[in-house]
């Protein structure tokens, strides 16, 4: 039995525009209707036995939300993490026209957003790089590294980073390379896998073996496993993901995680639900199991890597 836990992420939480594929007609897009649906979302999450969330200075007011719900709440088992590395332009301007964040991974940017983060102590347990990338230079960046290493010690916190791209692998390998007094500085890793893009296999499987932790992002394609006429490529996957959901009578977002779950086994999936009913749903997939012949058939709908990241690429936020 897979001992894989489900957290939520504050993505689409946060900030009124974000990767929304199935339009929900009636948000509520004002900052005080954002806030009363994220704090009913982190307690309904809570009370159903959700313990770690996620977070990053760039999902709009996510972070302040996180903050003043951890203080009011006062939970001392919750697990929190948040990254460095993007910062949130789009001034909850509904419909943004341009980058609604912007990547800066510098000692600077760092240093200045670890100032904000840290008020999420002491139960942050885990800080990231956000979308570590090749060209960033950052797995190189001696003064950030060392930036991390010494909150590491100084607040016992698990480093990680997250990536995304068709780089996933190399990134990680990079990564693994970054030692510290001949100790990895990387105890934690967030990538992107679903049933699309499912690249970083093995390197997970090796790092779940070492130790590491590993949190999976993007799990359901940011939408994509549910049935969709503008992305017909998928009809043989949304068949049969539709056939398993009547069997085990659950959603297709279950049947998609759960696939996770029983294929990969990580320490955590993040749920990128944008209500509590989605959240009830994602959580129906600690509820059963997929048999090997139904885990062999998921694992075929994969995409090659430049496709999936194309497409993920031209997704629209609204
Ligand atoms: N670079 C990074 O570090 C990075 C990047 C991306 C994500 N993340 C983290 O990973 C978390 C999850 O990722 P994600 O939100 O982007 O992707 P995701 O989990 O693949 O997709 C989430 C979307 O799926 C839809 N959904 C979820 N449950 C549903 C249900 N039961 N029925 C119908 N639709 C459902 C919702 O869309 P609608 O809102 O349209 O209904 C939701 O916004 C984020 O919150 C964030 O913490 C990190």
């Amino acid at each position: 039995m897979s001992h894989t836990k489900i957290g939520l992420g504050l993505a689409a939480l946060g900030r009124p525009d974000y990767i929304n594929i199935r339009l929900e007609q009636d948000v509520d897009k004002s900052i005080d209707g954002f806030k009363t649906n994220a704090f009913k979302v982190l307690d309904d999450s809570y009370a159903l036995g959700i313990r770690d969330f996620d977070v990053a200075p760039s999902y709009g007011l996510g972070e302040q939300f996180l903050f003043e719900w951890n203080n009011s709440r006062d939970h001392s088992d919750v697990n929190l993490s948040t990254k460095f590395g993007y910062t949130y332009v789009a001034n909850w301007e509904i419909g943004f026209n341009g980058k609604h964040e912007i990547k800066e991974h510098s000692i600077d940017k760092l240093n200045e957003q670890w100032e904000v983060s840290k008020a999420l102590l002491p139960n942050l347990k885990i800080y990231q790089i956000h979308s570590a990338t090749i060209d960033s230079a950052v797995l190189t960046n001696d003064a950030v590294l060392s930036r991390l290493n010494e909150l590491k010690q100084k607040h016992g916190l698990k480093i990680g980073i997250s990536s995304s791209g068709t780089e996933q692998v190399k990134i990680i390998e990079e990564a693994q390379k970054v030692v510290f007094n001949d100790r990895a500085l990387f105890d934690s890793y967030q990538v992107t896998f679903n049933l699309f893009e499912q690249s970083t296999f093995h390197i997970l499987k090796q790092l779940l073996v070492s130790g590491k932790t590993i949190i999976i992002k993007e799990a359901l394609a940011n939408g994509r496993v549910f049935r969709n006429s503008k992305f017909q490529e998928y009809e043989a996957a949304y068949k049969y993901l539709e056939k398993l959901s009547k069997k085990y009578s659950v959603g297709v977002d279950a049947i998609a995680l759960r696939f996770i779950m029983d294929y990969l086994e990580p320490t955590l999936i993040l749920s990128g639900a944008s209500n509590t009913n989605q959240v009830k749903q994602n959580l129906k997939a600690l509820n059963f199991e997929l048999n090997n012949d139904e885990i062999s058939k998921l694992k075929s709908f994969v995409v090659f890597p430049e496709n999936y990241w194309h497409e993920r690429s031209s997704l629209k936020w609204n």
